[in-house]
């Protein structure tokens, strides 16, 4: 019997300024705030799901500095499993330096650190638990060898969602054919199929590049546009909009959608895709009223008793 969600992926700290705007190459500006908090799109994603309330395991690497303990402490809180998470000697934590506009938009900078020694005999080590999810879940912040390791080892035992975040140009094209969901948001999009900009008009276009690179089932993230969505075996594309609201801050909006989008297929499986997706959009809705990352992710009382029916 299939269980619960299998996160592979990154830890970071986020290192967050509060500014005005984004500044201009060469320029430097004074920001109101700055913040030290736990990020990484890993965690955040597995975090995510398990404030929805379901059960996580997280397969990651943290290093030996004063940040590694501390961060694994903030995972156990949340309930997530996280046996398999490794503390490595002699090397630092992942870090993300990160700007927040005044606007909601952000942009960021990582440097893996101990993300980067995340390694195929990681995942065998979970094996047991990698067969038995119901999804499993990874991104780009992590080698692309252990991502596939992982997929390979959970092929057809339930479902795989990629986030190919961030952008990978030229990505292992086994990545993208042996993942049953790949997502990805505008930005990334335009990266791996040169269409820009990216609009509701040209998303079709976006998807059918994406099934020829051997994608099956495709997601793009559109931010206050919702999400569009298309399968291989039926490539029309389709629309999920979702209701504007004043962004505060949208660091970790995808992060909170992707592990929605985890927790709804996993427990939620009788819903079809579209109704997964519209409810993992209300999730991330709520999460941009929020600043932070992680903080900014709902627990179920905080949203609609609807959305989990
Ligand atoms: O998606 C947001 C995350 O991206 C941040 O938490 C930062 O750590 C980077 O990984």
């Amino acid at each position: 019997m299939s269980e619960g969600i299998v996160v592979v992926g990154s830890c970071m700290i986020d290192f967050t300024s509060y500014v005005p705007r984004l500044p201009k190459p060469g320029e430097t500006l004074v920001g109101m705030e700055f913040k030290r908090t736990v990020g990484g799109k890993g965690a955040n994603q597995c975090v995510s799901a398990a404030k929805l309330g379901a059960s996580t395991t997280l397969i990651a690497s943290l290093g030996s500095d004063i940040f590694g303990e501390e961060y694994l402490q903030i995972l156990k809180s949340f309930n997530i499993n996280t046996n398999f998470l490794k503390i490595r000697k002699d090397v630092s934590s992942g870090v993300a330096q990160i700007m927040v506009a005044n606007n909601g938009e952000n942009s960021i900078v990582i440097v893996l650190g101990a993300n980067a020694l995340l390694c195929p005999a990681d995942v065998d080590e979970a094996e047991g638990v990698v067969k038995n999810a119901a999804v499993l879940l990874t991104q780009f912040e992590t080698s692309l060898d252990t991502t596939l390791h992982a997929l390979k080892l959970h092929k057809g035992r339930g479902v795989s969602i990629v986030n190919g975040a961030p952008a990978v140009a030229n990505p292992d094209l086994n990545v993208l054919k042996t993942s049953d969901i790949f997502c990805v948001n505008e930005i990334e999009t335009e990266i791996m199929t040169g269409i820009e900009p990216l609009t509701l008009d040209n998303a079709q276009e976006a998807l059918d590049k994406l099934f020829k690179l051997g994608c099956n089932t495709v997601i793009i993230t559109l931010g206050a546009g919702g999400a569009v969505f298309a399968s291989r075996n039926d490539p029309k594309m389709i629309h999920v909009p979702v209701e504007k609201v004043k962004p505060v801050d949208t660091t970790g909006a995808g992060d909170a959608f992707l592990g929605a989008l985890a927790y709804f297929i996993a427990y939620h499986p009788k819903l079809t895709l579209k109704n997964q997706i519209e409810r993992a959009c209300q999730v991330a809705k709520k999460s941009v009223t929020k600043a932070g990352t992680q903080p900014s992710f709902p627990i179920k009382d905080e949203l609609s008793k609807e959305l989990f029916l």
